[in-house]
């Protein structure tokens, strides 16, 4: 009797099973056959996501799309679809089971894009002029963390306040801290607060990823673009930079370093893309002991050790660190992270040549003086400009002509891969905006 009653279950439970299949097997071709030229739905959900994303984006002002569809399209058919497969404008008869599904699909946030910057001393125009083309040309918003002398957090407020019409960005300003028991020899470190990057996964505990960028960085590109690297990442990086040097008869690392360092010629922590969570979790493999060292541990006695040899502090410690982990570093080319060194004895960074400059990094101060022409005519370009549709487009013209007066230098002989990619951002970010006036 017992055994006869179980062969009735499963009979039962298969049958339904059955059912269930052939029933969402129909859904699929009743939905291609009413598809009328639509995409496949995953394609259209994904599309929507990228639409929404852009609208949340740019605001209220923002036109529908051409092409776009209007969210949800009435469906006069009655099915058993499973979630996943129903088209994202299209509302089914039977919503109510799916809707607890398709809701928490709508109010998915849109992801934010964290961006970090260290400012001390005289930097807040710099830094200004950093968020600026940041927030210029990127479409997802961002969260920017800004760590900075308390004497400049007022200016910080009021300047970033004053953006804050935008409504594309939102920032937290830190104090720069230190582990309380060797605050004082980390301040020592290369710069004053040079060193506090180091302790960004520390301190952002909540915070996934983060694009960290010295303040002398102009972005001419969208942060989206650099922010889409850290899902090239393979199972085993944590972080992605450029190399220090193109050419190694004129790197430092391979002809001064008294330490390990990354590759060939070293890594530049200029442009440093984290997964923090990774970083956080990761052992380390280190000359120091032989277990293996989580982040927060393997600091103090990284510098303990290395404090005499290192020149450039922080930096060289993570060329140190990236040396014992080399796989857990994703390595991006050049021009991301393009410097003096790129031409100044003569071009030697191969993609910023064909592909114009993605980011610019005007480190040795050289917007500030007139040892590099070029870099300082595209920082004073920026830096002049307003978030104007108008204003940004104009910008290019007289910034050519600038350019054009620095052909002396050999920066300036290649001046063209300074504006290629800039121009291109700026029709981008046009051809995206709604038309204002
Ligand atoms: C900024 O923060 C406010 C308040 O938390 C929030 O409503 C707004 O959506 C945020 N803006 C962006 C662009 O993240
Ligand atoms: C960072 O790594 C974690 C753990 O591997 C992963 O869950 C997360 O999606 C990654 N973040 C990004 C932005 O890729
Ligand atoms: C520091 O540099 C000196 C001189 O090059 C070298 O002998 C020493 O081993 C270095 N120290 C470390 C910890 O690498
Ligand atoms: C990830 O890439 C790095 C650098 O190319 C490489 O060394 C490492 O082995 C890769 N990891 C995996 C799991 O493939
Ligand atoms: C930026 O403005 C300053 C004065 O505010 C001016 O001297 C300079 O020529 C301008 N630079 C550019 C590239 O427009």
């Amino acid at each position: 009797m017992r055994r006869y009653l179980r062969v009735v279950v499963l009979c039962v439970a298969c049958g339904l099973c059955s059912l269930l299949y052939a029933f969402s097997q129909l859904a699929v071709s009743l939905e291609e056959g009413a598809g009328g030229g639509g995409g496949k739905p995953q394609a259209a959900v994904a599309s929507w996501l990228a639409g929404g994303g852009r609208g949340a984006v740019r605001g209220a002002g923002t036109a529908a799309r051409p092409g776009g569809s209007d969210r949800c399209k009435d469906f006069p058919l009655c099915y058993w679809n499973p979630y996943w497969m129903l088209p994202s404008d299209v509302c089914g008869m039977n919503c109510f089971w799916e809707a607890a599904f398709r809701y928490s699909l709508k109010i998915q946030p849109v992801e934010k894009m964290h961006l970090a910057v260290v400012a001390c001393g005289e930097r807040l125009e710099e830094t200004m002029t950093m968020l600026k083309s940041a927030i210029i040309f990127s479409i997802k918003p961002l969260q920017f963390h800004i760590f900075a002398e308390d004497q400049l957090h007022h200016s910080f407020k009021g300047r970033l306040d004053s953006w804050s019409f935008l409504q594309t960005f939102n920032y937290t300003l830190y104090p720069i801290t230190f582990p309380s028991e060797n605050a004082a020899e980390w301040k020592k470190l290369f710069k004053p607060c040079a060193s506090q990057r180091l302790f960004l996964p520390l301190i952002l505990k909540e915070v996934d990823s983060l694009l960290y960028v010295d303040t002398d960085i102009l972005f001419l590109r969208p942060v989206d673009d650099i922010w889409s690297l850290l899902k090239k990442f393979n199972s085993t990086q944590i972080a992605a930079m450029a190399p220090e040097h193109e050419e190694p008869r004129i790197g430092w690392y391979n002809r001064f370093a008294r330490h390990p360092y990354y590759g060939k010629t070293g890594v530049n922590s200029g442009v440093m893309l984290m997964n923090m969570t990774r970083m956080r979790r990761k052992y380390f493999k280190n000359d120091m002991t032989t277990v293996r060292l989580q982040w927060g541990d393997i600091l103090m006695p990284l510098l303990k050790k290395y404090k005499l040899n290192i020149t450039w502090g922080d930096q060289d410690l993570l060329n140190i660190m990236f040396f014992h982990n080399p796989e857990s570093l994703f390595v991006f080319p050049c021009q991301w992270n393009y410097r003096p060194d790129h031409c100044i004895y003569g071009s030697n960074c191969q993609e910023a040549e064909e592909e114009g400059i993605f980011i610019l990094h005007g480190n040795r101060g050289v917007y500030h003086d007139d040892k590099q022409p070029a870099f300082r005519a595209v920082y004073e370009a920026l830096r002049n400009c307003s978030f104007e549709d108008d204003n940004i487009r104009s910008l290019l013209k007289p910034l050519e002509l600038e350019l054009q007066k620095t052909v002396h230098t050999y920066c300036g002989k290649i001046y063209k891969i300074f504006i290629k990619q800039l121009a291109k951002s700026v029709r981008d970010r046009y051809a995206r905006s709604p038309k204002e006036k």
